[in-house]
């Protein structure tokens, strides 16, 4: 088995996302590379869907440390980000590395560089002089202006816009279609609510939604 898997590549993660990476794969011409899901558990309809091969719970992973096989973070996030920056910390714990995804009609300009592991998807958009930290998941659509700087494990969701010299602290979550004006900074674990519109600095790990956004008295 270890043998067979050696320089393929194996998707963590059996829901949506995991689909919208499956035909991220597909668009790059990878999909013969994959050998199959790993995911806590997944329906037989997840499976159907998915059309892959799966192939366990987390702890088959330990069998294929070190073989060279390749992973790829499809833990989506609709908020709170903890869950796909744990997986990706743990794996990497055991030697993992993690591909680097961009689809075919991603934009990124020529002086990007993106962190390892990090995901764009179809249209993502992101301009010169961005920094992309690792395991970062810029969504379909979503607009990153010049000068942006996105932490580890940051999520820019689908169709939101982060204009010029944002600042995304790490695992923060920003939500579809939410407009961050220029050189705003957001704090670590920080989560900016869909549709959102954000003209103040957000601090770490508050829960901010709205237009103007205001931070959600808990
Ligand atoms: C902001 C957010 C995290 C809050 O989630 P939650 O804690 O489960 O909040 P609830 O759904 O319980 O709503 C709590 C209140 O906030 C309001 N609310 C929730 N999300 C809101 C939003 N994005 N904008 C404005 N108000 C919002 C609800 O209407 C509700 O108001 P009420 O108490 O007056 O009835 C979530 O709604 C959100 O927007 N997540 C981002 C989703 C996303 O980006 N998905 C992308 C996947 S690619």
């Amino acid at each position: 088995m270890v043998h067979e898997l050696q320089n393929g590549q194996i998707i963590l993660g059996g829901g949506g996302h995991a689909r919208v990476v499956r035909d991220t794969l597909r668009a790059l011409g990878w999909l013969a590379r994959v050998r199959g899901v790993v995911a806590l558990s997944m329906s037989e309809a997840e499976r159907v869907a998915l059309g892959l091969p799966y192939l366990g719970a987390d702890a088959v992973l330990e069998s294929w440390a070190g073989t060279g096989i390749e992973l790829i973070n499809a833990v989506g996030s609709v908020g709170a980000t903890i869950r796909r920056r744990e997986l990706y910390e743990r794996c990497r714990g055991m030697g993992f590395g993690f591909a680097t995804l961009i689809h075919p009609s991603a934009w990124l300009a020529g002086d990007v560089e993106p962190g390892a592991g990090s995901q764009l998807m179809a249209k993502a958009l992101v301009q010169s002089g961005v920094a992309v930290g690792e395991n970062v998941l810029i969504n379909s659509g979503a607009i990153v202006e010049h000068d942006c700087r996105l932490g580890a494990h940051v999520h820019v969701a689908s169709g939101a816009v982060l204009c010029g010299g944002v600042c995304v602290g790490e695992g923060a979550h920003v939500g579809a279609g939410a407009v961050v004006r220029q050189g705003i900074g957001i704090g670590a674990g920080a989560v900016i609510g869909a549709g959102a519109v954000v003209v103040r600095n957000v601090r770490d790990g508050a829960v901010v939604m709205g237009c103007p956004a205001g931070e959600r008295v808990r």
